[in-house]
């Protein structure tokens, strides 16, 4: 699946800022070149520049967006903007306690932890954390049977920085100990828009405004798509020897790719077939929609679900997934007449 491979390759427990565009784009360093998000950097800012002031560590902070939204990103220039080291975990390669221990002991005063996919820590990994956190040490048992003993070891005064995409899935208990708590929502497009020509101006790559903002339309409100439309657009241009970026070049490169005038991606738009036709518009559960699509759920509820909801086509009810009755006739238009060219084109 497309979409899976853009996901980044956590560089695990490193001590330098994590960029996940091996293929070279632009990184934000600093809240400056970290565009859109304006309510959460002012925040984040102030609080950060008093951190600094009463040098103090910063205060927990956990980072709650969908994909791609720049959590990561975010979590490297919090910590360049405090002027301290990062380490990055993942809570999925935190099994035992003793791994979590290691990376808290090995934190230098007011360092960076960032810990991505944070709803997935284990429950005796996630006890530890919470001493760690509010405390700062942890409680070890060493040795076994009558000789058994607890000993506590104390930690430098760190600030962690947890990322997740599951809102609901973080534990209450985790939850009350981030002194921070942002949201990052879909980007606008004029956002977008000023991402790609940041991208653009790295990478040397000649485009007009307007088609800057088209392909900022077409990104799913998402930093990580729009900068890998870009690049996709500049093959495109390259190989068809268009020097300048342009209006016609943005659309022919986005029709090859198979990105439709709101964005939508072929799997997108598989989605909303499968539930017009062969469950009447919903609503239908999500197993059953894995099945039907043939991509698994994670993929479904994490990259697929939210955009189409935002975008009004899509709705969760206890029921399962349904669209919007009102949108179903010129869904159905749309969708049913592709599939009929698409059928025609075969004869
Ligand atoms: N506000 C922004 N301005 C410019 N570029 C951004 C911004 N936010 C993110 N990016 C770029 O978008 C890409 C995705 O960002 P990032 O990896 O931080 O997202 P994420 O929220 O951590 O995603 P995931 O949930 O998949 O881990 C990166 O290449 C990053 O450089
Ligand atoms: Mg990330």
């Amino acid at each position: 699946m497309e979409l899976k491979q853009q996901l980044p390759e956590l560089e695990l427990v490193a001590a330098v800022p994590i960029v996940d565009d091996r293929q070279a784009g632009f990184a934000p360093q600093s809240f400056a070149q970290y565009l859109g998000q304006e309510a959460v950097k002012e925040k984040l800012q102030v609080y950060a520049t008093a951190a600094v002031q009463r040098g103090e560590a910063l205060d927990h902070v956990l980072l709650f967006g969908p994909p791609g939204l720049g959590k990561t990103t975010l979590a490297t220039i919090i910590a360049k903007e405090l002027g301290v080291a990062i380490k990055v975990t993942s809570a999925p390669v935190l099994e035992r306690a003793g791994d979590l221990v290691a990376l808290l002991t090995s934190l230098q005063p007011h360092d960076v932890f960032f810990i991505d996919e944070i709803h997935r820590l284990s429950k005796n990994v996630e006890e530890i954390l919470y001493t760690a956190m509010e405390n700062f040490c942890v409680d070890m048992i060493v040795g076994q049977g009558a000789g058994a003993k607890s000993i506590r070891l104390p930690l430098n005064p760190f600030t962690l920085v947890g990322a997740t995409t599951k809102t609901g899935m973080v534990s209450g208990p985790l939850q009350t100990r981030f002194g921070i708590v942002e949201r990052l929502d879909f980007y606008e497009s004029d956002e977008l828009a000023q991402i790609v020509l940041q991208n653009a101006e790295f990478l040397g790559i000649s485009i007009t405004p307007s088609a800057a903002a088209l392909i900022g339309a077409r990104a799913r409100g998402t930093p990580r798509i729009v900068k890998r439309l870009l690049r996709r657009v500049r093959d495109f241009a390259q190989v068809h020897h268009q020097e300048l970026i342009d209006d016609a070049v943005v659309e022919r490169a986005l029709t090859f790719l198979g990105i439709d005038a709101q964005g939508l991606n072929k799997l997108d738009r598989i989605v909303l077939l499968h539930i017009l036709r062969d469950f009447s518009g919903g609503p239908v559960g999500l197993d059953t929609l894995a099945a039907m699509t043939g991509e698994d759920k994670e993929t479904l509820e994490d990259f697929c679900e939210p955009f189409l909801m935002r975008q009004g086509l899509l709705q969760k009810t206890p029921r399962g997934r349904q669209i919007p009755v009102h949108r179903r006739l010129a869904l159905r238009r749309m969708l049913l007449g592709e599939v009929a060219q698409e059928q025609e084109a075969l004869f």
